[in-house]
């Protein structure tokens, strides 16, 4: 299965990712503030991959990688408006210094987890959250690695996220294992057992 893929920041995961999503055969548009100066990341991408602003991006996938600093979601949600029945992977994550502290604020007052408050932005999405764990060297060196595939662990809000995501990680030769819905992901979190971890299926299974 072959997915239109709008990345919304496109930096050192979004540029990763997308890069192995055009390898793997996915469409994909780059997009971030600066849509200008992601051209070299399109050619070096290849495979048609184009770059467009954050709406445009947005209009595009079917599928969009949210890999932006993680206290820009209201933001982004306020240029992208509806995008319900889309799948949004989020592979965000919250740092204090970098991010502020309202999101944690909000979070602690709605008892939301990182991800279910980036869910709360984009209501009728199919949330998922993936590639949030694992240093973006890593993913970029131990992708396709047909031999000794890496562990991804991922969460999705229901059935229409949880097939994308296990269709995308395969593509890109990771192998999914599911921690169950967005209520089941403190465990990757920063900081958190699973964060920046690189095992394989078996021993992620072993650790949930
Ligand atoms: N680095 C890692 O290894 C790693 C691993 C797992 C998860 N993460 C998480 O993934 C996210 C991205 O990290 P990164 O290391 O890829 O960051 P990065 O290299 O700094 O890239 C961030 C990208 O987001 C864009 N951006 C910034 N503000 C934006 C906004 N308001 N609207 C739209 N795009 C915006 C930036 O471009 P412009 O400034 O031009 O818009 C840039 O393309 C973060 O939440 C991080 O915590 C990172």
């Amino acid at each position: 299965m072959k997915y239109k893929i709008g990345i919304i920041g496109s930096g050192n995961i979004g540029g990763t990712l997308g890069k192995h999503f055009a390898k793997a055969g996915h469409a994909v548009m780059f997009s971030s503030r600066h849509p200008e100066e992601l051209e070299p990341l399109a050619e070096q991408a290849g495979n048609g991959a184009q770059v467009g602003t954050v709406e445009e991006a947005a209009q595009f996938g079917d599928v969009l990688l949210l890999a932006y600093p993680f206290g820009k979601t209201p933001e982004v949600a306020g240029k992208v408006g509806n995008l319900a029945d889309k799948v949004l992977i989020d592979a965000n994550n919250y740092y204090p210094g970098r991010d502020g502290a309202a999101p944690k604020e909000e979070m602690e007052k709605k008892g939301l987890l990182e991800t279910e408050w980036t869910a709360s932005y984009f209501p009728g999405a199919h949330v998922v959250k993936a590639f949030n764990s694992i240093f973006y060297k890593t993913l970029e060196a131990r992708a396709f690695d047909k031999a000794n595939p890496l562990a991804i662990p991922f969460a999705a809000s229901d059935k229409d996220g949880r097939e994308v995501i296990e269709n995308l990680l395969h593509s890109i030769g990771f192998v999914g294992v599911s921690l169950g819905d967005l209520s089941q992901t403190k465990i990757s979190q920063p900081d958190e057992k699973l964060y920046t971890l690189q095992v394989s299926e078996k021993e992620l299974r072993n650790l949930i």
